[in-house]
């Protein structure tokens, strides 16, 4: 109505000039007659809190209860300290009911499928979960390769790829009602035989033209890079020819060769065995081994061909430095940390690689802002622990109830999602709590607060897990034994920095400033767990925050900041942008001068200016003036203590060689990162960010 426009609310000066730019022009509510806006930032904010919290009526929560609720998410909000994903700001209590961001559809080797799996289902599936602003990820590997036989028409089959076209114009043509276009993941593991066609579907001369609304990744093994480091060969497969599919094949591969040897693991295959009784994987009694597994594929004729692992990794770096794609999923690490193993192996992810989901599944993430945990103490920043405590346990509430909000677009979405009720609580502005910290993002210093961090919101998130499923019950699919606690297997930190080999110590005034970390027990958590139980089968996930973060007004995810001026090209127009802290910084040091910001802005950054002060050149580093090893070391980092994954983007210069790339993706699965993926800067004509004005 009239009168809540004449509220002028004070919060929303909160809101930057960029942050209102991309509210206005895709968030905000309009009339769908006059087209004139309905609600201003705050009234968004109390749409999302308000809907949100109306869930816990489902749960028996009397008025007060679900209006206190609602008072919190509406703080958490207004105050920018966590924020949802996109789809969730947009639709909450509207029309549409799609308010997560992330979708995992299977793709079966054939045209549709009475259990809607089929090419041309999964075709649909996507455009409706696009159309509401969702993004989707595909394993494209069990279709048969190009040049295989159709036995119905008698024909030759057009190939993954072929098929991934269509996807791809779909995506052009649904565009998400206009808010946003589609996006989404395109996965081929590593042992189809299309495999070096895939590789380079977007290098050379069909970079910036073929599949544009794809990021691929190869899903690569323990086994395969193995093969890589000792130069051994590795065979590709004919999926339509093996009599249990070639993933599966792979599978057994894998766990035959023993790298996934926890006990746990070989129960499963027991039972696997068992169940699939006369199966050829079952040699009476025991795991066949990997050659008696390929002597089996041959006599099947499912090999077509025998490769060398190495030059195969030497294509994909090679594509991966000429353009950004492919990147590589480790389909082993993840499944390993994946806490609900029992129910299946994952093979894909969702299109920025923070979520490996199971086919149909969904998860809907939100971010904390961790620029809003620096505080002055003692005329000193330090960190409000306690406060970022309390914004993980409502962001967790808050994301558990968007599972019971959504309207789900198909029944099998719905069931496998309710099913794991897996939800992705992650970060954005860790950057700028660094800046703010005087921490130096390419520092051990940095690298171990990341550490610190991950670990304390982990445990912080599953314990509001359990404290939820002590409320409303575990997540169905719940198995208190076979659940995987998968904290027990993060590397420690010296781990990661020998891997990568790094210099340097953490100072004792990082390792005060995160004490409180070492005091937590997760062995006293696991034993609440097995107790009462836990609601969501994953917690955490770190996105990319691209839009939220320009919302909140701090630095994307863990990203290091990409300049300290740029241009930023976006849907709705060119943003010039001066980092307000750096504009501060030169403030505080009578450096505020035009001109010495337009010479800032033409390279980005102040790394090598020596009329800049010391203490800003050390802390204002750039996205490319970190070393690809520091970047390495916070996603690792981050991911260590999370049981899904970590979205990042390793940046490079551009005058880096392939060799770079190289090591960058053999250190990634060094360390445990579940994808990785690179961007060598100008590699491809159309960038979101540009570095500095002058280009
Ligand atoms: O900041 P925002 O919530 O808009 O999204 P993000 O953190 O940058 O991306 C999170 C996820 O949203 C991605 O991994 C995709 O699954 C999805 N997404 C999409 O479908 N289409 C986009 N244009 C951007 C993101």
């Amino acid at each position: 109505g009239k009168g809540k426009w004449n509220k002028f609310d004070e919060k929303d000066l909160l809101l930057t000039y960029n942050a209102l730019k991309v509210l206005e022009a895709r968030y905000l509510l309009k009339d769908p007659n006059t087209l004139r806006y309905i609600e201003t930032p705050q009234m968004m904010f109390r749409r999302v809190a308000s809907y949100l919290a109306g869930v816990e009526r489902q749960y028996g929560k009397g008025e007060e209860e679900v209006k206190r609720i609602e008072e919190e998410f509406y703080k958490v909000l207004s105050q920018l300290k966590f924020l949802p994903n996109t789809p969730t700001l947009m639709n909450s209590g509207t029309r549409l009911g799609i308010l997560s961001a992330c979708f995992v559809i299977p793709v079966r080797d054939s045209m549709v499928t009475p259990n809607g799996e089929g090419i041309y289902d999964a075709l649909r599936a996507m455009a409706v979960v696009h159309q509401q602003g969702g993004g989707t990820g595909f394993d494209f590997s069990e279709l048969r390769p190009k040049g295989d036989v159709v036995a119905s028409t008698a024909g030759v089959a057009s190939g993954p790829i072929s098929f991934m076209r269509i996807f791809d114009v779909s995506t052009d043509v649904v565009k998400q009602g206009g808010k946003r276009r589609g996006a989404n993941m395109g996965v081929m593991h590593v042992w189809h035989s299309d495999i070096e066609d895939f590789i380079k579907a977007k290098t050379g001369q069909l970079k910036d033209v073929q599949l544009q609304n794809f990021n691929i990744s190869v899903g690569v093994y323990d086994y395969f890079m193995q093969a890589v480091e000792r130069g051994e060969t590795v065979p590709l497969i004919n999926p339509r020819k093996t009599r249990i599919n070639g993933k599966d094949y792979e599978y057994y591969i894998v766990k035959a060769r023993g790298y996934m040897e926890e006990e746990w693991i070989q129960e499963e295959i027991l039972r696997e065995l068992e169940e699939r009784g006369g199966s050829v994987y079952l040699d009476e009694s025991v795991i066949i081994t990997v050659d008696e597994a390929l002597a089996i594929a041959e006599k099947e004729g499912a090999i077509t061909r025998w490769v060398n692992a190495r030059q195969l990794f030497d294509e994909i770096v090679k594509g991966a430095w000429d353009s950004g794609d492919p990147g590589l999923l480790f389909i082993d690490a993840i499944n390993r940390r994946h806490p609900v193993w029992y129910l299946g192996k994952i093979q894909a992810t969702n299109p920025c690689g923070e979520e490996p989901l199971l086919s149909w599944e969904s998860c809907n993430l939100g971010s904390i802002n961790l620029e809003k945990f620096v505080v002055e103490r003692e005329g000193r920043p330090t960190i409000d622990w306690e406060g970022l405590a309390e914004t993980i346990r409502y962001g967790v509430r808050l994301l558990d109830n968007v599972i019971d909000a959504n309207r789900y677009p198909l029944k099998q979405i719905e069931e496998a999602t309710k099913k794991t009720r897996k939800v992705g609580l992650g970060v954005m502005g860790l950057a700028r709590m660094l800046i703010k910290l005087g921490i130096p993002y390419d520092s051990v210093d940095a690298v171990y607060l990341s550490y610190q961090l991950a670990k304390f919101i982990y445990y912080h998130a599953l314990k509001a897990s359990i404290e939820l499923a002590k409320e409303k019950g575990s997540f169905p699919a719940y198995d208190s034994r076979r659940y995987k606690d998968v904290w027990e297997s993060a590397m420690p930190f010296d781990h990661l920095i020998s891997i990568v080999g790094v210099e340097g110590k953490v100072s004792s005034d990082v390792k005060k400033l995160t004490e409180v970390v070492d005091r937590l027990d997760f062995d006293q958590l696991k034993a609440e767990r097995i107790k009462h139980g836990i609601r969501n089968s994953t917690v955490v996930s770190v996105a990319p925050t691209g839009t939220i973060s320009i919302i909140a007004g701090t630095s994307s995810s863990i990203e290091p900041l990409f300049a300290l001026a740029f241009v930023r090209n976006v849907a709705v127009g060119k943003f010039i942008e001066i980092d307000p802290l750096f504009l501060a910084y030169l403030r505080k040091y009578e450096l505020d001068d035009p001109e010495v910001v337009k010479k800032v802005a033409e390279t980005g950054m102040i790394g090598e200016n020596p009329f800049m002060p010391k203490t800003m050149r050390r802390v204002f580093r750039t996205a490319h003036e970190v070393s690809p090893e520091f970047h390495l070391l916070h996603q690792a980092s981050w991911q260590q203590w999370n049981d899904s994954g970590t979205s990042k983007t390793i940046n490079l210069r551009s005058e880096e060689p392939p060799e770079t790339v190289e090591r960058v993706y053999l250190l990634a699965w060094k360390l445990g990162i579940k994808g990785v993926t690179v961007y060598r800067d100008k590699s491809k004509s159309q960038q979101v960010i540009y570095f500095g004005i002058k280009k």
